[in-house]
């Protein structure tokens, strides 16, 4: 069959990767591939959000099934426009999608469904919410509505940060649209992790357990990223906890939606704090995590078109997920200046050498080929990859390609997976 990825990061380079693996896979197309991406399919030189382009694009092509990774298209509505055409694509149509793209949207549901989450209330002018922050007495977390590109929360742990806060969202241009509404919740404390499963709109799939780095710097200090390194399985959620996590979060969520008419078909990803108190959930995502996407599919063995035809076909009743029980870790290697304004255009040295290493793949996100030669194109350029039988020995594999990879400029954590290799 003929494969449209809809996407062109780390998280696209590893589902095209596991995608091609299929037998069932004749012919992947991939949306402005990045250098990685460009050795696994044919470029299709659309943007990952032109639905429509991309819409004339599979009905002319005759693609068989398009999978979507990033979270823009799917709140435009790519599924729906596909399905009114007959066309088969895997994610969330429009309404569900809004689970990531309306973070009030995704507060309600938690409510209606009895889904632990922090205290928060809903505002779109200002004195209303500083108010509400000063009654309630402690840190908030800050959160425009909607999209934003991994920029809109800001934790505050002062009613002025606060304030200040809640003035660029909601008065400043900083954020646009996206900040015009806030959500203001309760800061919490503990350790997160990402977990993600399957859904066809009423069976829910778990996948391996992950934990991502949000922080860009070691110790988990500094601004937030899109995340600087992941790994799976995440020991936090111990299969009690992770039994918890689908019986008080993700199944009653997509029952909320199915029974709302929403049914979620689609990657549905929890962001959990385990807190002293319990877990609670902050946020919800409905695609696959980035860079969780790249330690999961990495650890995989099942078939991934038949799981993602079973979702769309609604028959996940009857799918069973195998792991690799290695353990993967990624690390991201980034461009100077990430996560602020980034140096582009530099040569990436040592690709070859780190990609013959073992248990080691190389999955590459803002890196551009350029005269035959991979260049950095991005704030996130490679997230580099290994298998072993230990977090610790797969942070080892890792890091010993890392070693070998080198641009100027580039920098990234050292500490990938330290809460992990500290409780072992
Ligand atoms: P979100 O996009 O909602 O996941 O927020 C981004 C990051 O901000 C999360 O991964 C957390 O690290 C942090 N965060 C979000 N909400 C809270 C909260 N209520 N308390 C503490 N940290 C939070
Ligand atoms: N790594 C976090 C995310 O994909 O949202």
């Amino acid at each position: 069959m003929k494969i449209l990825v809809v996407g062109n990061g780390g998280r696209e380079h590893a589902l095209a990767w596991k995608l091609a693996q299929s037998p069932r896979c004749s012919r992947l197309f991939v949306t402005r591939p990045n250098a990685g991406l460009r050795t696994l399919g044919t470029p299709v030189d659309l943007a990952p959000d032109d639905v429509p382009g991309l819409l004339a694009f599979a009905r002319a092509e005759g693609i068989d099934l398009t999978v979507v990774g990033p979270e823009r298209p799917l709140t435009l509505g790519l599924v729906d426009a596909f399905e009114a055409a007959g066309l088969r694509a895997f994610g969330p149509r429009r309404d569900a999608a809004r689970l990531e793209g309306s973070k009030a949207f995704a507060k309600a549901v938690m409510t209606t469904a009895g889904v632990p989450t922090a205290a928060y209330a809903v505002f779109d002018s200002l004195d209303p919410a500083r108010a509400w922050v000063r009654q309630l007495g402690r840190g908030v977390a800050v959160k425009a509505d909607g999209l934003a590109a991994g920029k809109g929360v800001v934790l505050c742990h002062t009613p002025d940060e606060a304030d200040q806060a809640l003035a660029e969202m909601l008065e400043g241009s900083a954020l646009g649209e996206a900040g015009r509404r806030v959500v203001v919740e309760e800061l919490l404390e503990g350790e997160e992790a990402s977990f993600i499963a399957v859904c066809d709109g009423q069976t829910v799939v778990p996948l391996a357990s992950s934990q991502d780095h949000k922080r860009v710097g070691e110790g988990d200090n500094g601004p937030n990223t899109g995340g600087m390194g992941a790994y799976s399985p995440a020991p936090v959620v111990t299969s009690a906890l992770a039994d918890e996590i689908m019986q008080r979060v993700m199944i009653p969520t997509v029952e909320a939606l199915r029974a709302d008419g929403t049914p979620f078909v689609g990657f549905l990803y929890a962001g959990v704090m385990v807190t002293p108190d319990g877990i609670r959930v902050l946020e919800f995502n409905a695609r696959l995590g980035d860079p969780e996407a790249q330690v999961l599919l990495v650890r995989l063995q099942t078939d991934l078109v038949d799981v993602l035809e079973a979702a769309i076909d609604e028959r996940l009743d009857r799918v069973s997920l195998d792991w690799d029980p290695r353990s993967a870790l990624t690390v991201v290697m980034a461009a100077e200046g990430y996560p602020g304004t980034v140096r582009t255009g530099d040569p990436i040295e040592g690709l070859e050498a780190a990609a013959a290493l073992p248990d080691v793949q190389v999955f590459h996100a803002g890196a551009r080929a350029h005269e035959g030669q991979a260049v950095t194109a991005g704030g996130r350029v490679l997230t580099v990859t290994g298998l072993g039988a230990s977090v610790a020995e797969a942070a080892q594999r890792a890091y010993a390609a890392v070693d070998l990879i080198t641009w100027p400029g580039v920098h990234f954590r050292r500490d990938i997976g330290w809460r992990a290799i500290g409780r072992s």
